[in-house]
């Protein structure tokens, strides 16, 4: 099922075919690194394919296939999760390590948020990222997320800094 298209991205439901390119991206140490730290297994990353990605999302929440229209190409999951209250919920990207800095993610982003206030009428996007993510938190800031405190893992020692965005900041920062 195709939820969604951008400019360049299509986002749909996982298929039996993005198996290899969603093991290659959780198994590249480069893009686990502020994502828990280390790279999956490759046991583990079949694993989670199948159990939690393979034919979801059904709907709306989840992180969705995201296909380079032009090359037909698996390039990553971007989405939405659903947010502990009603009327939020949380941004999240992940993209393959060839596919980085060609501005992608911020399409990604971009689409998401308009579907998170327009389509959702959601009232607040939230965002955590880990502290040294820099490429996520310039993205996040771009489209007028605002820090609003950190957890720090008490077991690694990592901080993840957690972002909002409100409807209202959004749509004053896009009129
Ligand atoms: C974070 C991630 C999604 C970024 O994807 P991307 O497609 O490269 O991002 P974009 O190209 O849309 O934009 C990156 C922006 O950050 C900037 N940037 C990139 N690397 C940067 C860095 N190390 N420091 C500061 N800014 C950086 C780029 O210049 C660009 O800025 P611009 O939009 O003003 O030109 C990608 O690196 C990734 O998937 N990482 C692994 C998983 C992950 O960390 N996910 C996020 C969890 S919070």
């Amino acid at each position: 099922m195709i939820f969604l298209e951008s400019e360049r991205l299509l986002f749909r439901t996982h298929e039996l075919q993005d198996e290899s390119d969603f093991i290659s991206m959780h198994t590249d140490s480069e893009v686990r690194r502020y994502v828990g730290g280390r790279p999956w297994p490759l046991e583990k990353a079949r694993t989670r394919f199948r159990d939690e990605y393979l034919g979801r999302p059904k709907e709306t929440y989840g992180l969705w296939a995201t296909i380079l229209k032009e090359e037909s190409k698996y390039i990553g999951c971007c989405g939405l999760r659903a947010g502990d209250k009603k009327g939020e919920a949380h941004l999240g990207y992940y993209l393959a390590h060839p596919y980085w800095r060609r501005g992608f993610a911020s399409e990604a982003s971009q689409a998401f948020i308009g579907v998170a206030f327009t389509r959702l009428r959601l009232v607040r996007l939230l965002a955590d990222v880990e502290k040294g993510n820099d490429a996520s938190e310039h993205i996040l800031q771009k489209f007028g997320f605002q820090f609003i405190n950190f957890e720090e893992i008490p077991a690694s020692g990592r901080i993840i800094n957690l972002y909002e965005l409100t409807k209202s900041e959004w749509y004053k920062k896009s009129t």
